[in-house]
């Protein structure tokens, strides 16, 4: 394994300004700093962001082409996109792990949050620890891949 790639759906560009009481002060720069040092050596974080769903498909086709691990912040996308949960689907049943992450604790949120249509079908699931949900799912991949 040498690369990893940490994808964002919509509206997580906005990071540092959007809801700070929600999702802290932090922008993606600041995540990519924090996984750049929590990565293990050798490994490259390939963090991305969008607010398309079609890109963010093709991305996870990617994965799949190349054999990647996948750390997943759907957004808002979790709670509804079938198209997203089938490309994940892709990669989980390629063998390779996808990890859902969610910088808040969606179940302690509105109703609508509460359900994932992604997390059957992800290898595991981590919400709530702020930008540390990231650093956890890194470590998470570290573990099981070696
Ligand atoms: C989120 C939670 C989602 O409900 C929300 O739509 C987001 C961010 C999180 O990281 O906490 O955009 O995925």
């Amino acid at each position: 394994m040498s690369s990893i790639l940490v994808l964002n759906g919509p509206n997580l560009g906005r990071l540092g300004s959007r809801e700070p009481d929600v999702y802290g002060s932090g922008t993606l720069d600041d995540l990519l700093e924090q996984l750049d040092r929590d990565a293990a050596p050798g490994v490259t974080i390939d963090l991305r962001q969008t607010d398309d769903e079609a890109e963010l498909i093709g991305w996870l086709h990617e994965a799949v082409d190349t054999a990647t691990p996948v750390i997943l912040n759907p957004a808002a996308f979790t709670h509804y996109s079938y198209a997203l949960r089938d490309a994940a689907a892709l990669v989980t049943k390629a063998g390779l792990i996808l990890i859902e992450v969610h910088i808040s604790n969606p179940h302690s949120r509105e109703e609508f949050r509460h359900n994932s249509v992604i997390s059957a079908i992800a290898t595991g699931v981590i919400a709530g620890f702020g930008f540390d949900s990231y650093s956890l799912a890194l470590d998470a991949i570290n573990r099981k891949l070696g």
